[in-house]
């Protein structure tokens, strides 16, 4: 997808997920929206939603909403790029899964991805992690998006 239509299609799905999620407080409700939103929108993100930092373990992910393949459960701190992007604090993209060796693979259809962090008062809350069945499908424009649906949102 090229990077005019991609920033057409986050421009006009940015605006849906604020206006659906305009009052809703509850996080759950928003990661839910934002998974559905993103994924129903670019076909080809296999894979969309969030892994939360356990409230039990905080060194340590667990999934939360998300839409597509089944996910793993649980993801360590420093652990694959959900685990880097936790560690780091930073959003991480990964053109090609297969170039690096701290990935995780739940579904062997994953060809890139990109997970951004969501920090709240300094502290990375949650990821939302999206992956692509087609390499090298995020760059800037995909970081600048969600990483502002990310701070409009929560
Ligand atoms: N891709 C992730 C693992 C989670 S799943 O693919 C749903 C990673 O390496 O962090």
């Amino acid at each position: 997808m090229n990077d005019e239509r991609k920033k057409e299609i986050y421009a006009l799905v940015q605006k849906q997920i604020a206006a659906t999620l305009e009052g809703e407080n509850n996080f759950v409700a928003k990661m839910s929206t934002i998974s559905c939103m993103l994924k129903q929108n670019f076909p080809h993100f296999y894979w969309c939603g969030f892994y939360v930092v356990d409230k039990d373990k905080e060194n340590e992910l667990v999934v939360g909403p998300y839409q597509g393949t089944l996910g793993c459960l649980r993801i360590p701190i420093g652990k694959g790029v959900c685990g880097s992007a936790f560690k780091e604090k930073t959003t991480q993209l990964v053109a090609d899964v297969h170039a690096i060796e701290n990935h995780i693979t739940c579904d062997p259809k994953s060809m890139s991805e990109i997970v951004v962090p969501l920090i709240l008062e300094g502290k990375v809350v949650a990821v939302l992690d999206i992956d692509s069945d087609v390499i090298n499908s995020f760059n800037e424009v995909d970081k600048h998006y969600l990483e502002n649906i990310l701070l409009e949102n929560f």
